[in-house]
């Protein structure tokens, strides 16, 4: 089984990187092969809806030359997809709100002339965020929405694992929400 992450926190010892350190400490013990991805590290342009990628339902086409396509190849290759993200403004920051826009139309080949297949059906996908609020309030418009992705992808929305951040004065970081980190891990891998 391949994993393909997509990371979204710009703070490399961020929480969210901090709590994604675990998950993949945990995912490589148990043998996990994996692909990561760091939005902010990227140059990924935002879909404009020219539709390019609709012609050729075989082969990738899109009309930016640009970071996209190793995360295209990364996904259509892999069984799971871990979104590890910080709530930005109740959804995910915008670099990899862009990765995640370009991934409909380049996998849904709905909106050309013809009607043609979901690329990316069956595929499971999980989120891991930090947020300020609990993740009642802080994640659920996130949460809600990419439900709402994995449906129209035609993959499956398989849970999260959500931490709250209680401000930059106190420590994120404890051997509690590791725990849990390696928990999550160990969860998606058993499932597959
Ligand atoms: C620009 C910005 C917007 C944020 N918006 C929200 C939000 O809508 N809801 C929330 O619960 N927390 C919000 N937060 C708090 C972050 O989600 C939280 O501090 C998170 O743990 C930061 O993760 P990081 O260290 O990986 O950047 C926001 C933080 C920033 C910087």
């Amino acid at each position: 089984m391949k994993l393909t992450i997509l990371a979204g926190s710009p703070r490399k010892n961020g929480n969210t990187n901090s709590l994604l350190k675990a998950f993949i400490e945990e995912a490589e013990k148990l043998g996990a092969e994996y692909e990561r991805f760091d939005a902010y590290d990227m140059n990924v342009h935002g879909c404009i809806a020219c539709r390019g990628c609709q012609k050729d339902w075989e082969h990738y086409s899109c009309v930016f030359d640009d970071d996209f396509h190793p995360v295209y190849d990364s996904v259509m290759s892999s069984d799971v997809i871990l979104v590890a993200t910080p709530i930005y403004g109740w959804f995910c920051p915008g670099p990899l709100k862009n990765i995640l826009d370009r991934l409909i139309y380049n996998s849904c080949m709905f909106y050309g002339e013809e009607k043609g297949p979901a690329l990316f059906k069956g595929k499971k996908l999980y989120i891991l965020c930090t947020c300020g609020y609990g993740p009642e309030k802080g994640a659920y418009v996130f949460e809600e929405g990419m439900k709402m992705y994995c449906k129209h992808l035609k993959m499956e929305y398989d849970g999260m694992l959500c931490e709250r951040d209680l401000g930059y004065d106190k420590v994120f970081m404890d051997n509690e929400k590791a725990q849990h980190a390696a928990g999550f891990a160990a969860k998606i891998l058993a499932a597959l």
